[in-house]
């Protein structure tokens, strides 16, 4: 009903420049620029006017992206059945499993660009309203709070192949010739390929079945629980044995080739590289298991039930944390770019912020695992590192670190500027006690989303004195101090 302008590829390619700018292991000096508009999101949660009388809003009115998710609604688990045809797009059913935390006349999901076909609740025919960027269920009769009710949208993703230039999103992507797709979606595209409550606060579990075309493969987040005997055609399910937000979603589809092992520590590793790639990429995939030993030993045990990497043949610069398989371009396939991406799955997406703007909880501390490997592989410790961020964050300006805009989401002082934060708060704290905040975050808190209020009410807990004014200094301040606490 209200469609809105949207410039996606801008924002990715900002993204992209980020992630090699943040993890390319360059001197940094070629920091990110954060002037490119991402999306015109509203500042407003609206409701319809066509919408019942005691309807919710549409969305939980993130301070950043206020349409994602829906008030009142508590999703447990998606089941995704998709078909992907020869072109490669998809049609399918994705059945979300939610439970009404409050009394709901209607139920809006996050869907945008879709086709919806068909919507089911608890099995029965209702009706649905497109008024992107929402699919708005109106179910006959009202829900009551506490139900739990199974919402199945039948749709068809038609993705736009956009000119070359422009592969770079939203959503569901196909590759230039055609051959293979993949899935990129933060902080926001999921919903352009799959009706869902698109927030990160709201964390489910997850079973994919996608049947791809003949020849080919589907892989997803998570360990294969069936596929197609050898050689034949059919359906690939990938199930997760740990909640996932839904930005950290994953589906390729294609000639990939899945490579399975465990890693050194016997974490099982289950890699997915293109058919003609295999062999491309032994940087990468060789770095991954110190990095997997490394990091263990830092944060405690890795949270989920395999980790891997996947590769796509492209030079645009990019890395994505996707739940238990991390997604690279060709040209960001790197060891530095790697371990930023194996830190996250601890930080972002086991320990998953709870809106946007608290985004540094999972980009900070990536930048930081980097900065860790980084010293413990011979280069320059992490107090170096943060001098030299610091001295360029000096320089760049730029939003305090827990204040992020749109523009600035994935900017320099959400990576190496907010690692700079970490690397304080550190100090501040003394080693024994930040290293056991770190793992009492990480355990405490798997599986969930936080905000950046639990984490320093945490940090104030562990070190056993008020870090208000610390934080206030470094993490919520726009200048800084001139020099690390000492
Ligand atoms: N989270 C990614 C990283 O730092 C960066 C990123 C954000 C991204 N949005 C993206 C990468 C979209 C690719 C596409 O590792
Ligand atoms: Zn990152």
């Amino acid at each position: 009903m209200r469609p809105r302008g949207w410039r996606r590829p801008a924002a990715l390619v900002l993204a992209a420049a980020l992630v090699l700018g943040a993890c390319g292991g360059d001197d940094g000096a070629d920091g990110p620029t954060t002037t490119a508009p991402a999306t015109t999101e509203e500042a407003t949660t609206t409701t319809d006017e066509d919408a019942p009388p005691g309807a919710l809003p549409t969305g939980l009115g993130d301070p950043l992206y206020p349409d994602l998710g829906a008030p009142g609604l508590d999703v447990q688990h998606y089941d995704v059945a998709l078909e992907v045809d020869e072109e490669l797009a998809a049609s399918g059913t994705v059945t979300l499993t939610v439970e009404a935390t409050e009394d709901l006349v209607q139920v809006p999901v996050d869907a945008r660009s879709l086709a919806v076909e068909a919507v089911t609740l608890d099995g029965e025919e209702v009706d649905f309203a497109l008024e992107e960027p929402e699919l708005v269920v109106r179910p006959d009769a009202p829900i009551a709070a506490g139900t739990t009710f199974d919402l199945a949208v039948t749709y068809v993703d038609d993705p736009v192949i956009a000119p070359e230039a422009d592969r770079l999103g939203p959503g569901w992507i196909i590759a230039e010739d055609g051959s293979y797709s993949y899935t990129l979606n933060e902080p926001e595209a999921t919903r352009d390929w799959l009706p869902s409550l698109d927030h990160p606060s709201d964390k489910a579990t997850w079973r994919f079945a996608i049947t791809p075309p003949p020849g080919t493969i589907a892989v997803a987040n998570g360990v294969p629980t069936a596929q197609p005997a050898d050689g034949e055609d059919g359906t690939w399910v990938w199930e997760l044995d740990q909640p996932m937000a839904t930005y950290l979603a994953q589906v390729l589809v294609g000639d990939w080739e899945l490579l399975e092992r465990p890693s050194d520590d016997g974490i099982r590793r289950i890699d997915a590289l293109l058919a003609d790639e295999v062999g491309d990429h032994d940087g990468l995939i060789a770095s991954t298991d110190p990095q997997l030993s490394y990091l263990t030993s830092v944060l405690g045990p890795y949270p989920f039930a395999a980790y891997g990497v996947a590769v796509v043949d492209q030079q645009i610069g990019l890395a994505i944390e996707q739940q238990t398989r991390s997604l690279f371009s060709a040209d960001a396939a790197s060891p530095g770019v790697g371990v930023h991406e194996l830190g996250h799955q601890w930080f972002g997406d086991s320990v998953t912020p709870a809106a946007w703007s608290d985004i540094w909880l999972a980009e900070s501390f990536a930048t930081y695992c980097e900065w860790l490997w980084a010293e413990e592989d011979g280069g320059p410790t992490t107090g170096e590192q943060a001098e030299e961020a610091l001295a360029q964050r000096d320089e760049d300006g730029g939003p305090p670190t827990d204040d992020p805009t749109v523009d600035t989401l994935f900017g320099f002082n959400v990576y190496e500027g907010g690692a700079v934060v970490v690397e304080a708060l550190r100090r501040e704290m003394g080693d024994e006690a930040f290293f056991t905040l770190l793992r009492t975050w990480l355990a405490d808190n798997a599986g969930t989303s936080v905000t950046t209020e639990d984490f320093t009410a945490l940090a104030s807990e562990v070190a056993g004195r008020d870090l208000d004014a610390f934080f206030a200094a470094w993490l919520s301040a726009e200048d800084l101090p001139d020099a690390l606490p000492a």
